[in-house]
C-alpha cells in the first residue's frame, strides 16, 4: 500500500552553501535534503578549513556566464556586506587575507553551524543521508521520491529548488543531478567544464620544479591574472593558474610573466657595471627561485659570467622570463576543480528569484546555474545571493 505523501511547501535538493541559505530565508514548510552525511561539506573544507566566505570587492565583473548581467539583481539584493553582517551577528571572527578575500579566524565549521542555526531558527528542516530517487510534476507542484537512511519517503511540494551544485570533486558527493533534472523539465544547460583547476603537461616537464612558487602574471588573449604561480609534479597550479583556467580552452597556449613587477634587466645591468664577475646563474638566483634558475639554465642555454653578457642577451633573457609561452596538455579535471563552469542556462531563469520561466515553482541556485565566480570567495557569494533570492521569493 502506498503511504500518503508528506506535504511540504518547499523541498530543496542539496544542503550546500546555496541550499542552506535558501532554506534560512524560505522558512517554515521547507525541507532541505542531501545525500551526504553532513551539510555543507564543501564549506567545511574550503579555504584550507577556514572558508573564504566572500570577497569585499565582489561584483558582476568577477563572474563568467553566457549572460554576464544575470547575476546583478541577486547580488545587489544580497551583497558581501549582508553576509558579513550575518557572520558578525554570529560573532564569528574573520580577517582579510589578500585581495579582499575574507576568511574565518577559526574554522569553516563555524559557517556551516551558522547556516544550520539560521535554517532551524527560520523553522525549516534538514535531512542528511537522503537520496533523490525520482521527481515528477503533479498538478501545480512536484512529487519527489526520496530514500532517507534507506527508507522510502514520498514528498509533495509546491516549490522545488535545485541546489545540488556542480560536478567538481565527485569524491565529495558531487553529481550532475541538477543538470539531469533541468533536462527533465526542458531547461537548457550550457556546456559544462572543470574550472579553477590546475594545468597539466603530459611530459611532466616541471617535475624538478615541484613546490616552487613565485609571484607571476598569467595571461591569454582573454584575461590576465597577477597572483602566485606554483609548479607541481604534473604541471602548474597556484591562484594565477586556477583563475586563468576558467578562461582557457584545450590546445591554447598561456603566457607566464615570472618577473611581473621587477626591473630584472636594470638590476642585472647595474650588477654587471659593479663588476659582474659572478656566474649569470648565481646572479639570477638572487632574483628568482634557485630551482627555477637551475631549470632554465640548460633549457635556454644560459652560460658564462654576468660580465660576459651583452645588453641584447640580457634583454632577450628578460623577455623570455616575462613572456614564457606554455601550452598545457589539459587540466586535472573535476577530480580537483574547485568549480564547474557553465550549468543551467540563465535564459531559462528569472534573474530576480531564480525561478524557471517555463516551470512555475521550480528554482535553480548556486553552482548548478551558469554563473561561475573567480577564485577568492566569489563562488560562495553567488551561492549566498542566489539562495537568498529564491528563498525570499518562496
Ligand atoms: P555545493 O556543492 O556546496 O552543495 C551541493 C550539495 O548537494 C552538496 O551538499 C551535495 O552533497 C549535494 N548533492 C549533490 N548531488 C546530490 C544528489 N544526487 N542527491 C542529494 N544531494 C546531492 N568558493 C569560495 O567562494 N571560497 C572558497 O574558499 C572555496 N573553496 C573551495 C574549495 C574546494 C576544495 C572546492 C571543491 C570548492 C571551493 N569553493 C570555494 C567553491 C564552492 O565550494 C562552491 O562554489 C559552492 O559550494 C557552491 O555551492 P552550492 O550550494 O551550489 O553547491
Amino acid at each position: 500500500m502506498q503511504n500518503d505523501p508528506m506535504i511540504l511547501d518547499t523541498l530543496i535538493l542539496g544542503a550546500g552553501a546555496a541550499g542552506l541559505m535558501c532554506a534560512a530565508h524560505a522558512g517554515p514548510g521547507t525541507l532541505v535534503v542531501d545525500h551526504a552525511k553532513s551539510p555543507g561539506e564543501k564549506i567545511r573544507i574550503s579555504g584550507g578549513g577556514r572558508c573564504n566566505f566572500t570577497n569585499m570587492y565582489a561584483g558582476p565583473d568577477n563572474y563568467l556566464s553566457a549572460n554576464p548581467h544575470f547575476c546583478k539583481s541577486a547580488m545587489a539584493r544580497y551583497s558581501q556586506w549582508d553576509f558579513i553582517a550575518l557572520v558578525d551577528k554570529h560573532r564569528i571572527a574573520w580577517h582579510e587575507k589578500t585581495l579582499g578575500q575574507l576568511f574565518c579566524d577559526g574554522s569553516a565549521k563555524q559557517i556551516v553551524a551558522m547556516l544550520v542555526e539560521e535554517l532551524k531558527a527560520a523553522g525549516a528542516d534538514l535531512w542528511v543521508q537522503t537520496s533523490v530517487e525520482a521527481v515528477s510534476r503533479e498538478g501545480d507542484g512536484f512529487h519527489v521520491r526520496l530514500k532517507r537512511d534507506g527508507t522510502p519517503v514520498t514528498v509533495h511540494c509546491r516549490n522545488l529548488v535545485l541546489a545540488t551544485g556542480g560536478k567538481s570533486i565527485p569524491k565529495m558527493g558531487a553529481t550532475g543531478l541538477a543538470y539531469d533534472l533541468a533536462h527533465q523539465f526542458d531547461l537548457p544547460v550550457t556546456d559544462t567544464r572543470p574550472a579553477l583547476v590546475p594545468f597539466t603537461f603530459s611530459d611532466a616537464r616541471f617535475k624538478d620544479l615541484s613546490g616552487v612558487a613565485l609571484p607571476a602574471r598569467l595571461s591569454n588573449a582573454r584575461k590576465s591574472f597577477d597572483e602566485a604561480l606554483l609548479f607541481t609534479h604534473r604541471g602548474l597550479s597556484g591562484p594565477s593558474v586556477l583563475q586563468l583556467s576558467s578562461y582557457w580552452r584545450e590546445g591554447e597556449s598561456v603566457s607566464a610573466n615570472l618577473i611581473p613587477e621587477m626591473d630584472l634587466f636594470g638590476a642585472l645591468r647595474d650588477q654587471r657595471q659593479k663588476g659582474g664577475g659572478k656566474d649569470l646563474k648565481t646572479e639570477l638566483a638572487r632574483h628568482l627561485p634557485a630551482r627555477l634558475v637551475d631549470h632554465i639554465t640548460p633549457l635556454w642555454g644560459l652560460k658564462g659570467r654576468l660580465a660576459d653578457q651583452s645588453d641584447t642577451a640580457l634583454q632577450a633573457l628578460c623577455e623570455k622570463l616575462s613572456a614564457w609561452e606554455l601550452t598545457p596538455s589539459g587540466t586535472e579535471g573535476y577530480r580537483t576543480a574547485e568549480v564547474t563552469l557553465g550549468g543551467i542556462d540563465t535564459e531559462a531563469l528569472s534573474s530576480k528569484d531564480m525561478q524557471a520561466k517555463s516551470v512555475p515553482g521550480l528554482f535553480a541556485i548556486g553552482e548548478a546555474v551558469d554563473v561561475t565566480g573567480w577564485l577568492g570567495g566569489f563562488n560562495f557569494q553567488w551561492a549566498w545571493a542566489s539562495g537568498h533570492a529564491a528563498g525570499k521569493a518562496i
